[in-house]
């Protein structure tokens, strides 16, 4: 029987997650049987706030095993815990630094992972051997209701649901898309609603910082912290240095971003060299007739939450189209747009 939940708490001030678990009666038995699933080692795709994550039982060392192997990732690459209630925080980390606890209570449940000392009850296998671990509490009420479900001291490593270094899905079927049947149950949960993965926190002390811009802003982590937050070193640069960054939530479709300025006079050296392009674009309002049949052009969102919901539903759908190049405008330079920018800076990079 599944555990009827509270609604979870929405302190995040401007953003409204999905706040009204009500659950079918359908769902609610796919959540048991997908318990049952997990308990015997399988992973599970789950939707979250963000985007789906691949689901596996932090204790079963085979489950963390298959997620490693589905997504063909290296082990190396630490996995980000899911659990259910704040109260378990002190299960998972040791030596929890008050700003973490902070923006723990302000943020939770909600798109924001800690990095933190991990305790004994998180196995290295998941952290990729280091002694801190990714921990996040996700605003979903279908993720919410399958960690409660699973019980107190359980939690779920998830990464995203997409092989690696590829798009993250955004539906149920984006991930039937991209894991088929490797993947041995996936609950639906509707389109995530921010729709780019969360923003990752670090911390030295007290002094936190970004290592991925995400669906928090830093600037309401820094209202929260009443303090400046440093963002990581390799999410700065908004100019390219090609082949500096692994490429990484990248369509198959080479991908190229150009500034607004210079936007037009690349699509037509594309056109000159008869290649089929897809130009996404913000700043022309909606989509305008090109006579050239290689070149089409798509209008998105000019406003940063709709646009990061719809990116990478948008890139998926047009990398099934067979263009040779997708032509994504630059986005624009203010804070808001980071976790965009910094998106499709890493879908660019040349394949390692
Ligand atoms: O929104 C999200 O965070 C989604 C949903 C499913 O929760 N998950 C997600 O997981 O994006 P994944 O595995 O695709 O990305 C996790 C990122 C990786 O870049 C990983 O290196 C970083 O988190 N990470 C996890 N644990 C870490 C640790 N202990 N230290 C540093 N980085 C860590
Ligand atoms: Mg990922």
């Amino acid at each position: 029987m599944i555990k009827e939940k509270k609604p979870p708490t929405n302190n995040n001030n401007s953003i409204d997650f999905q706040s009204s678990p009500i659950l079918s009666l359908e769902l609610q038995k796919q959540i048991a049987v997908a318990v049952r699933q997990l308990q015997a080692g399988e992973t599970v795709a789950f939707p979250t706030e963000t985007v789906y994550g691949l689901g596996a039982d932090i204790s079963i060392p085979s489950a963390i095993r298959q997620i490693y192997e589905i997504k063909t990732r290296p082990t190396s690459h630490p996995l980000i815990v899911h659990f259910a209630d704040i109260s378990q925080l002190q299960h998972w980390a040791k030596e929890i630094p008050k700003s973490a606890w902070k923006l723990a209570s302000h943020f939770w449940p909600g798109p924001l992972t800690l990095i933190l000392k991990r305790s004994q009850h998180v196995p290295q296998n998941v952290t990729g051997g280091q002694n801190t671990v990714g921990l996040r509490i996700p605003a979903h009420p279908v993720a919410l209701a399958l960690l409660n479900a699973l019980g107190a001291e359980k939690a779920l490593a998830a990464p995203s649901a997409n092989r690696f270094g590829r798009l993250s899905p955004t539906t149920a079927a984006h991930v039937q898309d991209e894991l088929g049947d490797k993947v041995q149950m996936v609950l639906d949960g509707g389109t995530c609603q921010v729709g780019l993965e969360s923003t990752i926190v670090s911390f030295d002390n007290e002094d936190a910082t970004v290592l991925r811009p995400g669906g928090i802003p830093i600037s309401a982590l820094e209202a929260v912290l009443n303090n400046k937050i440093t963002l990581s070193n390799n999410r700065k640069s908004i100019v390219r240095a090609p082949g500096t960054l692994a490429s990484h939530y990248a369509p198959a479709t080479p991908l190229e971003v150009c500034p607004t300025q210079t936007l037009w006079q690349r699509t037509h050296e594309l056109e000159a060299q008869n290649l089929r392009a897809a130009v996404i674009s913000w700043s022309v309002p909606t989509s305008v007739h090109i006579t050239n049949n290689n070149i089409v052009q798509f209008s998105m969102p000019q406003e940063p939450t709709t646009y990061g919901n719809q990116l990478y539903a948008t890139l998926r759908q047009f990398d099934k189209k067979g263009f040779d190049r997708l032509l994504i405008e630059a986005p624009p330079g203010d804070p808001a747009w980071l976790a965009i920018t910094d998106r499709l800076q890493r879908a660019c990079q040349k394949k390692s």
